[in-house]
């Protein structure tokens, strides 16, 4: 089975709302659960400096957002779970791509665009109140989404764009400097509810018509009578289709429960009989996780806990990826260049070289040894000259492998140990000289 890699980001600027638990944590921590996929799911907390310079929010934010994830049921041993910022490689990455980001293709992004419009629109510079962040949100996403090599990205529609950028960026890189980044594509569940807010508009912290995901009860069920209807009188029949007090209904019911409610709609459900079932449905979801969110609230070192975990586990993809990354453009130790001239005689000397021999234990190995003379990478132990010679040439010929930690993989199985802390970078230049 091929493993299909998702992830998602969830920017820490405000409160979890009912809305971010139906349309994205819900459905994100669904799916982590299937088999053949691995889930990465972060808190875009340099995302949010972007929008916000009040600190205290960021860090209330993260703390909220976070607990609001485990709350909820997701299991970090199953998935990837980490803050943005403790991914240094992320803004590395980010730099790389924005040196070959076109200017125009930003130019054109809908958030940018958006403020500019309004900015002309009320005769203002077009630029006035637009930060460089703003302008380069899109670059710093497409990094969040390359460096785990995703494959799908659940997003609103409103993020669709930035998706395809990351394609867009990630394809010009390819072309550049070689196949590196898997080109990801926006995954929009059509199954997955948009929840309108309390005043029947998408619910949203710019809309200031959200209900608080952990709202205490009494705030909560004054939140969901205080939802907008109409004027229809007890026994009027209503209409559940374009009614917000429905769609929240059905988007915590079952389906069976949300045709019942249909039916008492067309049979004239007073508006107060139809909160107070909403407000129950709501309720009994959210109770249980809530005195969770509570518990994890009091103890921030937990969550704190949780997050370096989730760091450490996806920077042992992040760190050789970006190795690899630096030494694509050109960002390499000096001791892995190419020499120059210095007559074919001389050349023929300070190749890099495979050498194959026996180890005491009668197996065959084989180390990697540096133009320089270090010694790269040491082989495991095979049974036969044959297998050993197989992988030399294999890496020889530009075969495929991965790096983690200090070992070197080929199909999942680890073949080889790399030597000292450059070796990985010292091994491609190796390899990169063998192809010439
Ligand atoms: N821009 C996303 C939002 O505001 C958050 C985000 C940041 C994100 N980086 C991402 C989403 C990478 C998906 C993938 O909703």
């Amino acid at each position: 089975m091929t493993v299909q890699r998702v992830l998602t980001g969830i920017t820490t600027s405000g409160t979890p709302h009912l809305g971010n638990y139906a349309g994205a944590i819900r459905p994100a921590i669904a799916a982590s659960r299937h088999p053949g996929v691995e889930s990465f799911y972060f808190l875009a907390d340099y995302h949010a400096l972007i929008k916000t310079t009040d600190p205290l929010r960021v860090q209330r934010s993260t703390l909220e957002i976070a607990a609001t994830w485990l709350a909820a049921g997701l299991d970090t041993d199953r998935v990837w779970f980490y803050r943005q910022s403790d991914i240094p490689e992320i803004p590395e990455l980010a730099w790389l791509l924005t040196c070959i980001a076109g200017k125009g293709l930003l130019n054109r992004a809908h958030a940018y665009k958006a403020a500019v419009d309004k900015n002309t629109a009320e005769g203002l510079d077009p630029d006035a109140g637009v930060n460089m962040g703003l302008y380069m949100y899109p670059v710093l996403m497409a990094a969040d989404i390359l460096m785990f090599k995703a494959h799908s990205v659940p997003v609103g529609r409103d993020q669709i764009q930035h998706i395809e950028m990351a394609r867009d960026i990630a394809g010009s890189f390819n072309h550049l400097y070689g196949e590196h980044f898997v080109l990801p594509e926006a995954a929009i569940d059509a199954s997955v509810a948009t929840l309108p807010g309390l005043d029947g508009r998408k619910m949203s912290k710019s809309y200031d018509n959200t209900i608080p995901l952990f709202a205490p009860t009494a705030e909560l069920r004054k939140l969901v009578f205080s939802i907008v209807t109409d004027s229809r009188a007890p026994g009027e029949p209503k209409d559940a289709d374009g009614s917000a007090l429905f769609e929240l209904y059905q988007a915590f019911s079952r389906p069976e429960e949300a045709r019942a409610m249909r039916t008492a709609f067309e049979e004239g459900i007073a508006w107060g009989e139809a909160k107070q079932a909403l407000f129950d449905k709501i309720e009994a979801t959210v109770a249980p996780m809530r005195a969770r969110y509570e518990e994890l609230i009091a103890d921030p070192a937990q969550i704190e806990k949780h997050l370096l975990e989730g760091a450490a586990k996806a920077r042992a993809i992040a760190t050789p990826f970006i190795a690899e990354l630096r030494h694509a453009v050109g960002l390499r130790r000096l001791t892995t260049m190419a020499q120059p001239a210095k007559a074919a005689k001389a050349k023929a000397t300070t190749q890099p070289q495979f050498k194959q021999y026996r180890e005491g234990d009668g197996r065959f190995h084989f180390k990697l040894v540096a133009a320089d003379g270090a010694t790269l990478v040491v082989s495991e132990g095979f049974a036969t000259p044959r297998e050993a010679g197989a992988l030399v040439t294999y890496l020889k010929q530009g075969g495929e492998f991965e790096i983690a930690g200090d070992g070197v993989f080929v199909s999942g199985e680890r073949v080889a140990a790399l030597v000292g802390g450059c070796a990985a970078t010292g091994l491609r230049a190796a390899l990169a000289s063998f192809a010439e």
